[in-house]
């Protein structure tokens, strides 16, 4: 089975889906003129999706905790704006937009302690240079998030858990 080759103002055609047995299905889906043919097995999608879900998010909620324990005073601002937002426990669950020190706080606990550190791979899909480096097409690329978000060229003290920068 083939999609269409797109037009010019068209880059990415909607996936055509069969089925092709119980929990296996099959797609093409053409993108920037490149047939890819994806064969999907929904039982280990659906694992993927879990831990894709849960790992991720309890891996920074106890960095966050152990980062606020490290930082008392940090623990203490995040305590009384949540407190405050929250008018008291019961209502925690509706924490939103009242509360930029907690989202402040989880955004430099995602800096320090990124759950996925390189990304998922991603391969080269032609020839390029990249900081004076050749990289070849095909060449299976990791991005190191975890040395971006403590490069010392854009944090000031880069390792330090600093809510309020
Ligand atoms: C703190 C929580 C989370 C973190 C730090 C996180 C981190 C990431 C990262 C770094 C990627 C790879 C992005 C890339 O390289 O392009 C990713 C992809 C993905 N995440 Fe999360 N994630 C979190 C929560 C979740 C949740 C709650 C779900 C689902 C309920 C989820 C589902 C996915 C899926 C399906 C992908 C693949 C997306 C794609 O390839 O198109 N993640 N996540």
């Amino acid at each position: 089975m083939l999609c269409p080759e797109p037009g010019p103002e068209q880059h990415f055609t909607p996936p055509s889906c069969i089925v092709q047995r119980r929990g296996i299905f099959r797609m093409v889906v053409v993108h920037s003129h490149i047939i890819y043919d994806v064969v999907m097995d929904f039982a280990h999608a659906l694992q993927d999706m879990f831990a894709a879900g849960t790992e991720t998010t309890y891996i920074a909620l106890e960095w966050a905790m152990s980062e606020l324990m490290k930082n008392p005073a940090a623990m203490r601002r995040l305590q009384q704006e949540v407190r405050s937002a929250a008018g008291g426990i019961a209502k925690a669950d509706a924490l939103g937009a009242g509360t930029p020190y907690l989202k402040a706080v989880v955004k430099e606990t995602l800096r320090l302690h990124p759950p996925v550190p390189l990304l998922l791979p991603r391969e080269c899909m032609q020839d390029a240079t990249v900081l004076g480096y050749h990289v070849a097409e095909g060449t299976r690329v990791f991005v190191n998030a975890w040395a971006i978000n403590r490069d010392p060229g854009s944090w000031h003290a880069p390792d330090d858990f600093l809510p309020e920068r």
